[in-house]
C-alpha cells in the first residue's frame, strides 16, 4: 500500500469558493483531480508541477463539482470516475465505483454518504488518513440537503464520526467562517471551538485555506457532528432526544 500527497487548489475563487485536489499516489506517480470546478486554475498547477493526469473523482453530480470533467478529460486524456449508482449524471463517466478505487497503489474506500444528493460519495484513503467529503461534511458545518432527508444526512455524518479522528477531512468548499457563525451562535461556550474559530480567521487573514480539518476536530466543534455526544445534547436542552432528533432541532433553530 502506499499514501497520496494533497494540493488544494482553490476554484471559483470568490463566488462559490471550491476545493479542487490535486492527488498523487506516491508509490507510482499516479494522479488524480477531486471535483474539478474548472479548468484554468487546475491546469496551472498541473503544469508547473509537470503532471500528466491519470484520474478525475467526483464526490457527486453537482456542476460546480464536475463543471470541469470533460474539458480537462480532452486536455488530459484523464478518466472520469464515479459513484455507480449516480453514473446517469456524472459528465463523461469512464469508471463506476461501488467500494474501492485504486490510485495506483493507494486503495480509496468508497462511503456512501447521501443527504445532500443521492449516491453523493466520499473518497477515504484510508493509508494516508485523507477523506474527501464534497458536499455532506465541512468543516464546522454540513451540506444542504437537495435530493435527501435529515435523517440520511445525520446517518452519514454519524459514519463520518466514527472514523479516526486523526483522518484529515477536506471538503468541496471553503466554507468554515460562514458557518462558524451558526456554530459560535449554538455552541460558544466551547473553548475547543472558539480556538478553532480563531485560528481559521487567522489562515483567512493570510489568504490560506482552513483545511483541512480532522474528524476529531469536527467532533469537537462542528454541532452537526456533536449531536452524538450525549452532553451536547444535554447543553442545547434536548437531553432526552436522539442525536438525529437533535440535528433536526439545530437545522430548525
Ligand atoms: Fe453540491
Amino acid at each position: 500500500m502506499s499514501k497520496v500527497s494533497v494540493d488544494i487548489i482553490l476554484c471559483r475563487a470568490g463566488s462559490m469558493n471550491n476545493y479542487a485536489y490535486l492527488l498523487v499516489d506516491e508509490k507510482t506517480g499516479k494522479s488524480a483531480i477531486v471535483d474539478p470546478s474548472e479548468v484554468t486554475p487546475i491546469v496551472k498547477v498541473l503544469e508547473a508541477k509537470g503532471i500528466e493526469l491519470d484520474y478525475i473523482l467526483n464526490t457527486h453530480h453537482h456542476y460546480d463539482h464536475t463543471d470541469g470533467n470533460i474539458e480537462l478529460q480532452k486536455i488530459t486524456g484523464a478518466k472520469i470516475v464515479g459513484n455507480k449508482k449516480d453514473a446517469a449524471r456524472i459528465p463523461g463517466i469512464n469508471i463506476e465505483v461501488e467500494d474501492e478505487f485504486l490510485l495506483g497503489e493507494s486503495k480509496a474506500k468508497i462511503i456512501e454518504i447521501e443527504g445532500h444528493t443521492k449516491g453523493h460519495i466520499a473518497f477515504y484513503f484510508e493509508e494516508s488518513k485523507d477523506i474527501f467529503t464534497g458536499d455532506v461534511l465541512f468543516s464546522l458545518g454540513c451540506g444542504g440537503m437537495f435530493e435527501g432527508t435529515p435523517e440520511e444526512m445525520c446517518e452519514s455524518l454519524e459514519k463520518l464520526s466514527q472514523l479516526p479522528d486523526s483522518v484529515r477531512v477536506y471538503p468541496g468548499h471553503e466554507y468554515t467562517m460562514h458557518c462558524a457563525s451558526f456554530a459560535l451562535y449554538v455552541d460558544r461556550d466551547n473553548q475547543n471551538l472558539v480556538n478553532y474559530v480563531m485560528e481559521a480567521k487567522e489562515k483567512q487573514q493570510k489568504g490560506l485555506p482552513t483545511i483541512p480539518s480532522t474528524i476529531g476536530k469536527e467532533k469537537k466543534c462542528n454541532p452537526y457532528m456533536r449531536v452524538f455526544d450525549k452532553e451536547f445534547r444535554n447543553k442545547i436542552g434536548v437531553a432526552n432526544a436522539t442525536s438525529v432528533e437533535a440535528f433536526i432541532g439545530l437545522l430548525n433553530s
